[in-house]
């Protein structure tokens, strides 16, 4: 994962900016993983500080291959206040699968952020990089993030590898951008009103 920086372009949605994760975000994430909430159904050395920094840090100075890693999450009226990010890389860092990821902060989450800012980045993976597939392995109760997943237009396809039981969900490129285009569509029609939401 070490090796040349690659440069990573920025995206826009109707309500968010995503730029590359950076340095700059490193204590708003800290504090993010932080959050017991946040951290529920995701393992990681959130609660061992100087673990928790190392990898931070490693991750975010980490090259993971040409148009791959992290972006940071910022609301258009507020371009300075960080939200989350959105991942693509090579699963757990290694691979061969590419996975798509979201985490939110707590104060960001119930207003369909994440599947908002995955759009853009699943786009990118498909027209600009060419990828054939991305995965995202879910925790089975990570109900939120399921729904991220199916609401982006990715497919349930069976159990995913990991310590804890999780689903994997796929997007393929043949049925890429044009299917999550329309799964978003579709889904912003019949969605709830803010308010409503399920936490
Ligand atoms: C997953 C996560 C990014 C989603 O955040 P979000 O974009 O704010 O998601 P929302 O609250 O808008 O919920 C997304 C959908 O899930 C639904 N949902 C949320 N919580 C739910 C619950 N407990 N049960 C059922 N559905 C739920 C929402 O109603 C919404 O459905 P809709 O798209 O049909 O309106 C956020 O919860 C998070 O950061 N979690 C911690 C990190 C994490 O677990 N990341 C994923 C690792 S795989």
């Amino acid at each position: 994962m070490e090796g040349e920086t690659t440069v990573l372009p920025g995206f826009e949605t109707g309500r968010l900016l995503l730029r590359p994760r950076t340095m700059a975000d490193f204590d708003a994430c800290l504090a993010m993983d932080r959050d017991p909430v946040v951290a529920q159904f995701i393992p990681g050395p959130w609660h061992e500080p100087g673990q928790h920094e190392s990898f931070l840090r490693e991750r975010i100075g980490a090259s993971f291959g040409d148009g791959l890693g992290y972006w940071s999450i910022f609301p258009k009226e507020h371009p300075g206040r960080f939200l989350g990010w959105i991942l693509l890389i090579p699963r757990d860092g290694i691979g061969p699968e590419v996975e798509i990821g979201w985490r939110l902060d707590r104060s960001a989450r119930g207003n369909g952020f994440a599947a908002e800012a995955a759009r853009p980045v699943a786009d990118h993976a498909f027209r600009t990089l060419g990828l054939d597939c991305i995965i995202a392995d879910i925790h089975a109760g990570n109900l939120a993030s399921l729904r991220v997943a199916e609401r982006i237009g990715m497919e349930y396809i069976g159990d995913g590898r990991g310590e804890h039981p999780c689903r994997r969900y796929a997007m393929r490129r043949r049925r890429g951008p044009e299917s999550a285009t329309r799964a978003m569509q579709k889904s912003e029609t019949t969605a709830a009103p803010a308010g409503e939401r399920r936490r």
